[in-house]
């Protein structure tokens, strides 16, 4: 081959390079095998080591790094200084921050959310579409140029594509997953070397490492949040940062445009709890003006922009001394050990009580009276234990003992095989009767209003009611002498009570608390048997025929209605004139919807949320409550959750809005 056509392959194999490792890195879409790749890039290597005149420190070939160590890093001074953010922790200073914005700018405006990633901040700059340098933060004026470590990092382009400016600073993060955060540590302890506190040191700590070889062996990671450049590319950051993912840049793909400050909390909620899920840490959320001339209308302080401020996530793991273990008895008569602890602080609240699940979790845990235990916030609000805390072991501690009888009722308690649940088989333990008639009156059962768990107690330790048909039986006069009960109060419950015959065959069927026998399956076996007796009389292969229950289930309705003391509670609660059969108006009216899963998510105009979903049923759909690849499309209000329209979108579910769905019923 002549040294001419040589030296053209070696731009074009470069080029070529370039692009399959955008598609590979940053779009996750690899366009050749990982074997092609490297045959390309072995004789991209081989040419240019027969052309070192053609030598580029961008080329493909050189994101392997070099061990030859560096002097050192140079210094370079940031064209413009890097601020920082300004901090805040609260709801509360979110809102003022908003309102701060909100006055200064006296006009519409959209504040852009995104993710505040945990590693250190890095500053590169491209010209002619070439990556020039790399410079870390430092002390914001200065920082030092890592450029050939940066080189190594796969998701930095080192040569953009597209209509990208001839001159522009792009900043960001630059992160090591938790992956090979933990792979590195593990390698760590392993050689005896001290492992890194967080992947936020471990990253700063490899970006100044001298010999860039070991820098490519870590596998950093970097993602874009900010472009600076002096030609107007985009009105808006968020459009900005769309156009940058074009020339080659990594982004957040978590970002949001928000239009209130309620979709802000919310979003800022969502990530609270969703952040754990992602492969690279985060601290907080950071909110920033979209639009760019109202960002330079707001302008900065010495040290901190005033269109961007960020949120910081609260930290989410305390210890506390376990006071004592309670072991509470539900409905279903499920014994669930309860740990009450020295109030601690956390994640915004203050935590008394934690679940410990079942008697195996305890032993898991290995937990003994009085030790001190690591307590993280789970979900959004139930808190979790997550250890003990050895060293804190008191000397003569004992291990907590799961009770062999109710400590309710003093019942022999019964563990059935293969599951975890510590069960009192007593139907006639308090809290069971209790349980059941607090679901029997709750909204989505018969909505009687003015009982609550307090009321419930009283009434039972009265002796007034001792299952659910009793309430039917209660006389306001009997009422009137319990304190905290007024007239009016006594007068509503009445009412409620009695408007509560009314309430439809399902949610009846829901109220009577069948073991497993939700909302749904109730809706399901009212529309299948219409009526209590046939539903009664229903054999397994009827029952399992039916495309939601299993053989469990079927068993719990069997067992259910074989039971004489339910069949005289039924007979009690049909003379009291409940509905026990499926009336005209809740059949089905067309079967348009018939074998979709619909998710109603938002606030609605025309109709509520609760009447969609009964528009669905009548129309054959059912109603579901989360996204999933059977979901078959989204009802979609205003303020739809930002976590389900991404979830739809990822998995292609259809969403229609409030008009849509109505012209698609009619
Ligand atoms: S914007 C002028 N966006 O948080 C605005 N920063 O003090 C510049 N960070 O050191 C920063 N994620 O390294 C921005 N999505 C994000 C970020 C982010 C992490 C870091 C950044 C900076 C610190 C804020």
């Amino acid at each position: 081959m002549s040294t001419t056509s040589e030296q053209q392959e070696i731009v074009q194999l470069r080029q070529l390079l370039h692009r399959y490792n955008y598609s590979y890195y940053v779009l996750a879409n690899p366009e050749i095998s990982d074997y092609e790749f490297d045959q390309q890039l072995r004789h991209l290597q081989e040419l240019e080591q027969r052309h070192p005149e053609l030598f580029d420190p961008n080329s493909p070939t050189q994101r392997v790094g070099s061990d030859l160590a560096a002097n050192g890093f140079r210094q370079q001074r940031h064209e413009r200084p890097m601020l920082s953010l300004a901090n805040t922790y609260s709801f509360a200073e979110v809102e003022d921050f908003y309102h701060r914005v909100e006055k200064g700018l006296q006009g519409d405006f959209e504040i852009v959310c995104e993710l505040k990633f945990d590693g250190t901040s890095i500053s590169l700059i491209y010209e002619d579409g070439a990556l020039q340098s790399a410079v870390t933060r430092g002390d914001g004026n200065m920082g030092d140029v890592v450029t050939d470590n940066i080189r190594t990092v796969n998701t930095v382009p080192l040569q953009l594509q597209g209509d990208f400016p001839s001159r522009l600073e792009m900043r960001g993060e630059v992160l090591l997953p938790w992956q090979e955060f933990n792979r590195l540590n593990n390698e760590r302890c392993a050689n005896l070397e001290t492992p890194f506190a967080n992947p936020r040191n471990a990253a700063a700590g490899t970006l100044k490492l001298l010999d860039s070889k070991e820098v490519a062996r870590r596998k950093l990671d970097v993602i874009l949040y900010y472009l600076l450049t002096d030609e107007q590319v985009c009105d808006t950051h968020y459009d900005s940062l769309q156009k940058a993912h074009t020339w080659g840049f990594q982004i957040s793909e978590h970002t949001q445009v928000c239009h209130s400050l309620q979709e802000v909390l919310d979003f800022i909620a969502t990530w609270d709890e969703k952040r754990h899920t992602l492969p690279v840490a985060t601290d907080g959320m950071v909110l920033k003006v979209n639009n760019l001339q109202q960002q330079k209308r707001l302008g900065s302080t010495a040290k901190c922009p005033r269109w961007a401020i960020a949120y910081k996530f609260q930290p989410e793991q305390a210890h506390s001394r376990l006071l004592s273990v309670s072991f509470q008895v539900g409905r279903t008569g499920v014994v669930t050990p309860v740990a009450n602890l020295e109030p601690v602080q956390l994640s915004g609240t203050v935590v008394r009580r934690a679940t410990l699940h079942n008697a195996d979790f305890i032993s898991q845990l290995g937990l003994f009276e009085g030790d001190v235990v690591s307590v993280e916030k789970g979900g959004e609000i139930i808190p979790k234990i997550t250890g003990v805390v050895m060293s804190e072991r008191q000397a003569m501690a004992q291990p907590i003992i799961y009770p062999k009888t109710c400590p309710e009722c003093g019942a022999v308690l019964e563990r059935i095989d293969d599951e975890a649940a510590t069960i009192c088989p007593n139907r006639l333990c308090p809290p069971q009767i209790k349980g059941r008639i607090e679901h029997f009156v709750s909204r989505k059962a018969m909505n009687i209003d003015g009982l609550g768990t307090e009321t419930i107690a009283t009434l039972y330790d009265l002796g007034l009611i001792r299952d659910i048909a009793d309430l039917y039986d209660l006389k306001p006069m009997q009422l009137t002498t319990i304190e905290g009960l007024g007239e009016k109060s006594v007068n509503n419950l009445m009412a409620s009570i009695v408007e509560s015959r009314k309430v439809p065959f399902e949610r009846v069927l829901f109220a009577l608390g069948i073991p497993g026998c939700g909302e749904q399956v109730a809706k399901i076996l009212a529309r299948q048997f219409k009526n209590i007796d046939a539903i009664a009389n229903a054999s397994m292969e009827q029952l399992t025929h039916i495309n939601d229950i299993g053989v469990v289930l079927a068993q719990n309705i069997i067992n259910y209605f074989d039971d004489i003391e339910n069949i005289r509670l039924l007979e009690r609660l049909r003379s009291h004139g409940l509905t026990m059969e499926t009336t005209t108006s809740q059949e089905p009216t067309s079967d348009i919807l018939a074998g979709k899963s619909v998710v109603v998510s938002g606030v609605f105009s025309q109709h509520s949320r609760d009447e969609y979903k009964a528009i669905i049923e009548q129309n054959g759909g059912k109603v579901v409550s989360s996204v999933s690849k059977q979901t078959s499309m989204i009802l979609a209000g205003e303020n739809m959750g930002p976590s389900k329209r991404e979830k739809a979108e990822a998995l292609g579910v259809r969403i229609v809005n409030e008009d849509e769905f109505l012209a698609m019923i009619k």
